[in-house]
């Protein structure tokens, strides 16, 4: 993601001052700001309140938690009450769970004194890794794009739900990562935004970065994707996800389904963009497997923006009284899926499709009793 002309990252150790990093998304698209993460307790905080958010995001940061909480106390305790409580921020996006075990497998045999360093430098491994697994997904999706470019003029209108965009990873995004690559090979690209209520990622954070890198993209509501989908306005609809289950199933943002439903009905394509940290191999149904998020209702009664004197404040938009309820995922089924862009091609959304891309993940998940094939 450019910004202001420069690339710029969601995360990232700052050597010089020793200093872990982010942009602190609630501010956006108000302000842009970036804050240090001085300790644990701040980098829980960081993914509870959603100042980082988006699958990927949250496990990297949740990666650099457990190295500061290293320098403090690098015990096994320690060890296993900062993974707990990094793992409770948030439930549904399994990058965060999948981090976490990754960082405490590979520090629980070294000693303590050493900790500290290897969580480190494995949060900054985590960081290029997410990097290099986006712009695989874009090199994958890209030909998507370019088929639809070639067989007419104008633009290739592309819908997008949430935010599964650079932000939400360490750069390039999912869903996002081919509209870039199409973007800079010069293909005529335009992008529907759903604004995504109740926080508005969508109209707050990937019309931001969208139109920091300058692509062409409109906000519309949640409401209008199947309107558009019906008047022939959306040619191919790319999401994210925050946890795909062995068989194919998609959870992603709330609404995500709806706009799944409408693509079916008319004929759209509708591509899931799953980075292998995102593929849960130990689940197969995700209507009954995945835990949704339930979040304060306060998100959904109360706005936040910025109000005509350019001072970020918030506004309440439900009537007194009445009770609200904050479902912060849906799940896809697989059968409304076209297909599943992963690092490694495009497969279908089913367990035969993953397991011929991820052959090693899921003869692994099998092995020690997950859902596998
Ligand atoms: O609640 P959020 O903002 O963390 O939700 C983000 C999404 O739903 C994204 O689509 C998902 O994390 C995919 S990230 C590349």
């Amino acid at each position: 993601m450019n910004y202001q002309g420069k690339r710029q990252e969601t995360i990232g150790y700052d050597a010089d001052r020793d200093r872990v990093w982010i942009i602190d998304q609630t501010r956006l698209p108000g302000e842009f700001v970036l804050c240090d993460l001085p300790d644990l307790t701040a980098a829980v905080r960081a993914i509870a309140d959603m100042q980082v958010r988006g699958a990927p995001l949250i496990g990297a940061t949740a990666a650099f938690g457990l190295a500061l909480e290293m320098r403090r106390d690098p015990s096994d305790a320690a060890l296993a009450a900062g993974a707990e409580r990094l793992t409770g921020a948030r439930p549904t996006a399994v990058n965060l769970a999948w981090a976490v075990a990754r960082v405490v497998q590979h520090l629980t045999p070294l000693p303590p004194a050493e900790r500290a360093a290897a969580a480190l430098s494995l949060s900054q491994e985590i960081c290029r890794e997410d990097e290099s697994l986006c712009s695989a997904i874009g090199d994958h999706g890209l030909p998507l794009i370019q088929a639809i470019a070639e067989k007419r003029d104008g633009p290739v209108n592309v819908l997008t739900h949430c935010n599964a965009g650079a932000l939400a990873t360490l750069d390039w995004g999912t869903a996002t990562a081919p509209i870039y690559k199409a973007f800079d090979a010069g293909i005529d690209v335009h992008v529907w935004v759903d604004e995504t209520r109740p926080r508005n990622q969508g109209g707050a954070l990937t019309a931001w970065e969208l139109g920091a890198h300058g692509v062409p993209h409109t906000v519309i509501v949640d409401n209008a994707g199947g309107h558009l989908m019906q008047h022939g306005l959306v040619d191919l609809c790319l999401v994210g996800t925050d946890r795909t289950v062995a068989s194919g199933d998609v959870c992603n943002k709330i609404g995500t389904y709806l706009k799944a439903l409408a693509a079916q009905d008319n004929n759209v394509p509708f591509y899931v963009c799953a980075p292998s940290p995102s593929i849960d191999w130990d689940l197969s149904d995700g209507l009954s497997d995945i835990p949704i998020e339930q979040r304060d209702g306060a998100e959904v009664s109360w706005v936040q923006g910025v109000d005509r004197q350019g001072q970020t404040s918030e506004v309440n938009v439900v009537a007194a009284g009445s009770a609200v309820r904050n479902d912060a995922f849906d799940v896809t089924p697989a059968r409304l899926v076209t297909g599943l862009i992963t690092e490694r091609g495009i497969c279908s959304a089913s367990s035969e499709g993953l397991a011929g891309l991820f052959p090693d993940l899921a003869r692994k998940a099998a092995a020690v009793g997950g859902a596998g094939p």
